[in-house]
């Protein structure tokens, strides 16, 4: 990693995958074939329990119920069982991303796989694409873009955190083998790096997930393509809101789309086949929108920006938060008065034809 710089792509390995695969390590025959010594396996016994170990000759995995030498599982296929000095099974396989991602060491929080699924489909990350990420974090969004852009992209990844841009690169280093060649770390802030590493009009995807992706929105427009997907991903309302109004302001995008997805998994049992009592619920709402060309008006808004929706001296003032501004129809002073008359003259109607035994309990 360097301020602006390159990761150098490393020399291929003395390893039987190299042979058959001009991008080993990080090429697909790095997840084929038998396992080898230097990769990553999950290991799960009968309870369902799993572990994750790297193979080295020599290496031993320790267990209450006997252990497994690495020998015994070097050389296997993936998705076999192996038994421990006490005859215990565990059945050995290579992880997939989403396990890798989610037990990988974390300076910042992750993007789900949940969600790096929905940002690669919905921000169209296409294969060959130069594509440009803020902040690295932990390096997990990353992995999905490389995956999806491959070794002809340019991902442009930048963090303002130095220890953070590290620990993403060592996850990313570990997961595929090697320094992926498409993939570039720089450490700094979003506005200041990318105008120095992108020209104008170059990059063909955005995917922005920090704090506070509305203070990119001109940086963002500015390194954009004419079509590119600028894409968002936020915690709270509050981002969401700000960011749309913000986008909506420049004029340089289409009208944003926002959603969130929630994913549910099932416990399959005999005949206990029901959702799990947990779910991952709540992660973040994703937004996106398109940058138009240069110079071109967007088409008319039906629908004008909520008043005062985050104007910078807004402070969050009790003022701003107006139903026009929460998007409610405002009921004029006249209607409101129009109606407490209607419902004086009904009270004083219903009094006045009201049977003098009215409200006698019943029977007497
Ligand atoms: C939630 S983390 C990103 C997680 C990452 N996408 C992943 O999947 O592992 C948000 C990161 O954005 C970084 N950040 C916030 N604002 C930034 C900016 N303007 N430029 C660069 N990085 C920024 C923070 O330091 C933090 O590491």
């Amino acid at each position: 990693m360097t301020e602006h710089g390159q990761a150098a792509p490393t020399d291929p390995p003395s390893d039987p995958a190299s042979a058959t695969d001009p991008l080993a390590p990080i090429g697909p025959a790095a997840r084929r074939g038998p396992l080898r010594a230097g990769e990553r396996v999950q290991l799960t016994d009968a309870k369902g329990r799993m572990h994750t170990i790297q193979l080295r000759e020599g290496g031993h995995f320790h267990t209450h119920r006997g252990g497994i030498n690495h020998e015994d599982i070097i050389g296997q296929s993936d998705g076999s069982v192996v038994l421990t000095a006490e005859d215990h099974e565990y059945l050995v396989l290579r992880p997939l991303l989403s396990d890798y991602v989610m037990g990988m060491p974390r300076g910042a929080a992750i993007v789900y796989p949940k969600d790096s699924g929905q940002i690669v489909q919905m921000a169209d990350i296409f294969s060959g694409a130069v594509v440009a990420e803020a902040g690295v974090g932990s390096g997990s969004l990353a992995m999905s873009l490389l995956n999806t852009i491959g070794t002809t992209g340019r991902l442009i990844s930048m963090e303002r955190r130095r220890d953070f841009a590290e620990i993403a690169q060592a996850n990313v280093r570990a997961w595929f083998g090697a320094d992926h060649p498409a993939w570039e770390v720089h450490v700094g802030d979003l506005a200041e790096v990318l105008p120095d590493v992108a020209a104008p009009g170059t990059v063909d995807r955005v995917v922005l997930d920090m704090l506070a992706p509305w203070e990119n929105v001109d940086v963002v427009a500015e390194a954009l393509a004419p079509g590119g997907v600028v894409l968002a991903y936020v915690a709270t309302t509050t981002q969401l809101s700000r960011f749309v109004e913000d986008l909506r302001t420049s004029g340089a995008f289409t009208e944003p789309q926002a959603w969130e997805s929630m994913v549910r998994t099932w416990h399959l049992e005999g005949l206990a086949v029901r959702p799990d009592h947990r779910m991952v619920a709540h992660t973040g709402f994703l937004v996106t929108a398109r940058r138009l060309a240069t110079g071109t008006v967007p088409p008319q808004r039906t629908r004008r920006p909520a008043p005062g929706a985050h104007s910078e001296d807004d402070g969050g003032t009790v003022a701003a938060w107006t139903p026009e501004s929460l998007g409610e129809r405002a009921m004029s002073d006249r209607k409101v008065r129009r109606v407490a008359r209607d419902l004086r003259s009904r009270a004083a109607y219903d009094a006045a034809t009201a049977p003098d035994d009215a409200g006698a309990p019943a029977g007497l």
